[in-house]
């Protein structure tokens, strides 16, 4: 899951961006509002046209207009790695989507909550990613409607079954929460929940942990887990510290799984018994040796004595 940052409802846009530039979101996401296809919030186009000065960030756009060529024109030079226009305006639509893939950048298209999804699956062939809109365009700060999560699993399954590369993002409402139901999407776009904290680290935090949040895990880590015998926590032996090993802890070394070093453990300990034994036998054997030379050379003598 990658995360694009809205930055529309920022009081202070430039400060806004360049402080979303900061963090570690994966994306910009740039929205244009002409007040013509939607009412809301415009950001002046003489800001955005400079949008480079303030970011490195590679820019995911959101063209909520009635005549998106200009605006496609003029970000193709900006760094921009997607341009998304809306199926709702349907003049040119085709057209554009191309000027867009002319330019080398992925193009996508954006679909309103009222509109029926049915209507974007025509243009599979000419789109890298569709965008589905979980609340009205136009506004930061909007709640998030629920059916958007059937939404998403519905386009899923569709671009699974006709085995497309379509990417799905989805825009509006995303928050630590909501974030939980859209697990099927690719990219989450999130503005106010990000935007209106002091630290809008922290809050990027938040949402990729809520992303993680009660995540099923994948089938074959289940049965692994099964298959895996609970083994008992040993300490760490002085000589395992020295090497910077704790084998107490639950996840063993590739070729070291406690089981195995137990058997090493016996075989080192059964090879210093054994090389006692020998030690032992062999000191024995020379002190009869010794005793039998001293022995012998006392002989002599009582035979002499004799
Ligand atoms: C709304 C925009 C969204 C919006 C997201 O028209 O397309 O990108 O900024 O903001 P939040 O996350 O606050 O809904
Ligand atoms: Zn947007």
């Amino acid at each position: 899951m990658k995360i694009a940052a809205s930055f529309l409802s920022c009081r202070k846009i430039v400060e806004g961006i360049e402080r979303l530039s900061q963090t570690d979101v994966e994306l910009l996401h740039v929205d244009v509002v002409d007040g013509k296809f939607v009412k809301g919030r415009k950001i002046p186009f003489r800001i955005l046209k400079k949008i480079y000065k303030y970011t490195s960030k590679r820019l995911d756009v959101h063209l909520m207009v009635q005549k998106p060529k200009k605006y496609i024109k003029a970000f193709s030079t900006m760094n921009t790695e997607r341009i998304t226009i809306h199926i709702e305006v349907e003049k040119d639509l085709e057209k554009n989507l191309q000027l867009i893939r002319n330019y080398g950048i992925q193009c996508g298209l954006a679909i309103n909550p009222k509109t029926e999804l049915e209507k974007v699956y025509p243009y599979f062939n000419q789109i890298d990613s569709i965008l589905i809109m979980a609340a009205e365009p136009g506004y930061g700060g909007q709640p998030f409607l629920p059916e958007t999560e059937e939404k998403i699993k519905k386009l899923k399954a569709e671009i699974k079954k006709r085995k497309k590369d379509i990417t799905i993002t989805v825009d509006c409402g995303i928050n630590q929460e909501t974030i939980q139901k859209v697990r099927e999407a690719d990219i989450i776009v999130s503005g106010s929940f990000i935007t209106k904290e002091e630290n809008f680290q922290k809050q990027i935090d938040l949402l990729r942990k809520g992303f993680e949040k009660e995540k099923p895990e994948p089938k074959e880590r289940k049965e692994e887990k099964k298959k895996e015998k609970p083994t008992k926590e040993k300490k760490t032996t002085t000589k395992e510290k020295k090497k910077g090993r704790n084998f107490s802890s639950k996840e063993p070394f590739k070729d070291e799984k406690p089981e195995n070093i137990e058997k090493q453990n016996t075989k080192i300990e059964k090879k210093k018994t054994e090389k006692t034994e020998y030690k032992n036998t062999k000191i024995e054997k020379e002190k009869m040796e010794k005793k039998e030379k001293k022995d012998g050379k006392k002989e002599p003598k009582s035979k002499k004595e004799r």
